[in-house]
Formats: structure tokens, sequence, C-alpha cells
């Protein structure tokens, strides 16, 4: 009797033994197909570039894990180099792992939208490289959390416009660079980048600076606004940026400069108006610019200039120069009347002659 219960309770419990293990290997059987398809379903291709581990999934930038954590650094930065990978879109938390970078290149790849997420992890970054992408979009509040950042490339793109919330969180912020967009300009359109120190926004089809446009940017040392089709400068345009020291207008379409449209840039050392159609210049158009060291006016169609204009600048370099009668002008106060100027090269002086009325 005994024997036959121990029998049965012996079996019984083999049974349920038996039941669990199955049970348990079947349960590990799935778990390991269930982690063998999701690592085969992300087919994340990674690879060690620049010093790094870089996995993307498609174009999609999936994760950033240092390789040789010394190798990327340099003295000053930590810097991420994820150039040319054909980057399309970069997945929320990519950059959890080297949340210490300060620089980062991702220039010459593909995105043409900046989310939110992208740089979220990032508050160390100094240096942000979005050079030659196609971006046209920019989410608000995509550099909030960019506290350090002090200069943000964005040159060859197609931006045509900044929205309202792009400059969130970039109050120190020294450097932006924009050239090759297809930017207009609006009142306002740089407010929020309070230490900005350089802009540079040539070759963008820029047809007019709005008044108001450098609103709230008072630090501006440098002002780049080459190679665009600049027409006319509103005589306030320049009103409030009283730290700048070199302004480049030149390849534009000036036909006349206001009268004392740069009166409030007392601190302007260098002045590029090369390669416009300035065709007159009267004698207060460069009121302010005492202490100019260089003009640049090479390539213009002068045909009625006071040279008395020259005057109030007391050691100015002028591009290309001007001749009268063949010798160099030196003394521009003591020449009176308008005079037409030709050039025959961008580097020759102009010859000029007296307009008789
Ligand atoms: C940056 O982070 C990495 C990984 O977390 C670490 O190994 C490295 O020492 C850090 N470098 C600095 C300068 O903090
Ligand atoms: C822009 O990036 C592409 C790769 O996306 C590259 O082939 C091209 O050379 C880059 N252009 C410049 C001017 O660097
Ligand atoms: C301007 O940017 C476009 C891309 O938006 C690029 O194809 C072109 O080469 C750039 N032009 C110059 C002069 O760099
Ligand atoms: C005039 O300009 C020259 C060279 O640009 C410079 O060396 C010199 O100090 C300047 N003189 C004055 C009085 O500013």
């Amino acid at each position: 009797m005994w024997s036959v219960l121990d029998a049965r309770e012996f079996s019984a419990s083999t049974l349920c033994l038996a039941v669990r293990i199955m049970s348990a290997l079947l349960s590990l059987y799935f778990l390991l197909l269930y982690i063998g398809k999701s690592i085969s379903a992300e087919e994340a291709d990674c690879r060690v570039y620049n010093n790094l581990y870089v996995c993307l999934e498609g174009e999609t930038l999936q994760s950033v894990a240092f390789e040789d954590v010394h190798a990327v650094q340099t003295i000053e930065d930590i810097e991420l180099h994820l150039e040319n990978l054909g980057i399309t879109h970069i997945k929320e938390n990519a950059f959890n792992d080297v949340r210490n970078a300060s620089a980062l290149y991702l220039r010459d790849n593909r995105m043409s939208k900046i989310f939110r997420h992208y740089f979220h992890t990032l508050d160390q970054l100094t240096y942000l490289d979005l050079n030659n992408n196609s971006i046209s979009d920019i989410e608000d509040g995509s550099f909030v959390r960019l506290v350090s950042l002090e200069t943000l490339l964005l040159d060859n793109n197609m931006l045509s416009k900044f929205r309202l919330g792009t400059w969130k969180g970039l109050t120190y912020l020294h450097e932006l660079y924009a050239t090759n967009n297809t930017l207009a300009l609006k009142k306002n359109m740089f407010k929020g980048l309070s230490h900005l120190e350089t802009l540079a926004l040539d070759s963008n089809g820029i047809s007019e600076i709005p008044l108001g446009t450098f609103n709230g940017i008072p630090h501006i040392d440098l002002l780049y606004l080459s190679r665009n089709l600049i027409s006319r400068l509103n005589p306030d345009v320049f009103r409030g940026l009283r730290e700048v020291n070199e302004l480049d207008l030149g390849r534009n379409c000036i036909v006349s400069v206001s009268s004392g449209v740069f009166r409030h840039m007392k601190t302007l050392e260098s002045l590029w108006l090369n390669g416009n159609f300035i065709a007159t210049l009267e004698d207060d158009v460069f009121e302010g610019l005492e202490g100019l060291s260089s003009l640049f006016l090479n390539s213009n169609d002068f045909t009625s200039v006071k040279m008395s204009a020259f005057a109030n600048m007391r050691n100015v370099t002028i591009e290309p120069g001007f001749k009268i009668d063949g010798s160099p002008v030196i003394h521009f106060g003591k020449i009176h009347g308008l005079y037409r100027c030709t050039s025959s090269g961008y580097q020759e002086p102009y010859e000029c002659e007296k307009v008789t009325k």
C-alpha cells in the first residue's frame, strides 16, 4: 500500500517537474527566438568610424559610442566626427552614450529637417556643424538644451526662414553661419541670440534688409551679407549695431547708399561695397566712419562722386583708389565738385574726371 502510493506520488512529481522543465525550456526557446528576431529586425549596421562605434539602420543614426575616447579628445574638445554618412534622420537618444561631447560634426549628410529630439542629450556641446545637408526646416526648440553652444554652422542648406522658437536656449551663441541658403530677412529674425558676434548670411538671394532685422543682437562684430541681391539700404537698417568691425555688402545690387546709413557704426574698421552698381556718392554717405581703415569700392559704376565724402575718414585705405589727371588722390577734402570715375580692371584705380554742369 505504502509503496504503491509512493510510486504514484513519485511519478506525479516527476511528471510535474518534467512539465515545468519543458515549459521553462519552451519559454527560453521563445525568448531566444524573440531576441533573435528583434536583432535581425533592426538590422543595424554598426561600424567603427572616426574612433566611434556608429550604428545606422538604413539612413537613421541609431547610436554613437566611444570606441577610443582618448582619440576623440583634444585639449579643449571631445569631438564626434559623423560627416558624410548619408544620415537623413537621428533616433531619439542616439547620443546617450556620448553626452559629454563638445563638438559635433554632421556636415555632408542628408538631413532635411532637424527635429526637437535630435540633440537634447548634448548639453555640453559648444560647436555644431550642420553644413551641407538639405535642411529646410528646424523644429522649434531643437537647440533648447544646447545652452553652451557657441558656434552653429548651417551653410549650404535649403533654409528659407527660421521659426520663432528656433533660437530658444542659444543665449550664448557667438557665431551663426548660414551662407548659401535661401533665407529672406525679417524683423526680429535673430531676436534671442543676445550674445551673437558673427553673423554670416552671404549668398542667400536676399533682396531686402527690413528695418529691425538685427533687433536683439547688439553685439554683432562681423556681419557678412555679400553675394546677395540687396539694392537699397534703409538709413536706419543698421541702427543698434554699435560694435560692428567688419561689414561685407560686396557683390550685391546696391545702386545708391543713403546718407548716414553707417552713422551708428563708430567701431567699423572694414567695409566692403565692391561689386555693386553704386553710381553716386554724396558727401555724407560715410558719416560716422571716422575710424574706418579699409574701404573696398572695386567694380562699381560711379557717375557722380563727391570726393569730400572720403574726407572724414582720417586713416582709410580705399581699394582700388582714385586718380585725377593720372595722380592718386590723397587729400580728399581739398577736391571739390563732382567726378565721374571709371576703372579698367578690378584692382585698377578709378580714373576720375570732373563732371561739368
Ligand atoms: C566622456 O565620457 C566617456 C564615456 O562616458 C568617459 O570615458 C570619458 O572619460 C569622458 N571624458 C571626459 C573628459 O569627461
Ligand atoms: C556635400 O555633401 C555631399 C554628401 O552628402 C558630398 O558628396 C559633397 O561633396 C558635399 N559638398 C561639398 C561642397 O562639400
Ligand atoms: C550651395 O548649397 C547647395 C546645396 O544646398 C550646393 O549644392 C551648392 O554647391 C552650394 N554652393 C556653393 C557655392 O557652395
Ligand atoms: C593708420 O593705419 C595704419 C595701417 O592701417 C596703422 O598702422 C596706423 O596705426 C593707423 N594710424 C592711426 C592714427 O590710426
